[in-house]
């Protein structure tokens, strides 16, 4: 038996039911076709289903649907402002930071939630803060290059 649940997702709000064992990411991808974000591990390792719960950084994959009743989801659908890309995603592409780019959604989504509690992050931060989103491609390197270069803008 569904419930139905309300929430805002990337600022508009919606009433959906789910079912109580659909997990957010399930819910994201196939109920709302928001496919940016990725199912990588399905266990909380990877980090690629990374979204934002009212400002919060969490693995989709492990959150259940019924929990975000009442709060705001932010997926990387939901940086973009119009034609223009987030400056995160500037800097990831700027930088070399986008490889296969399966990492890149929930890897520019940690940083977003990094740079709003810290707009100033040290080097180990950045790296303390990814260190639950997996690349296998780029050595993350370039990926702390690219947060560190917009730390430098705020
Ligand atoms: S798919 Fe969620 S942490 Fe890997
Ligand atoms: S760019 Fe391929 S996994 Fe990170």
């Amino acid at each position: 038996m569904g419930k139905l649940i309300q929430c805002k997702v990337n600022g508009e709000s919606i009433s959906l039911e789910v079912e109580p064992h659909w997990t957010l990411l399930r819910v994201i991808r196939d109920e709302l076709g928001l496919t940016g974000t990725k199912e990588g591990c399905g266990e909380g390792d990877c980090g690629a289903c990374t979204v934002l719960v009212d400002g919060r950084a969490v693995n989709s994959c492990l959150m259940l649907a019924i929990d975000v009743d009442g709060k705001a989801i932010t997926t990387i659908e939901g940086l973009t402002q119009g034609e223009s890309l987030h400056p995160l995603q500037k800097a990831f592409m700027e930088k070399g930071a986008v490889q296969c780019g399966f990492c890149t959604p929930g890897m520019i989504l940690t940083a977003k939630a990094l740079l709003e509690q810290n707009s100033h992050p040290t080097e180990e931060e950045i790296r303390f803060a990814i260190a639950g989103n997996l690349c296998r491609c780029t050595g993350y390197a370039k990926i702390v290059e690219a947060i560190q270069v917009v730390a430098k803008m705020e």
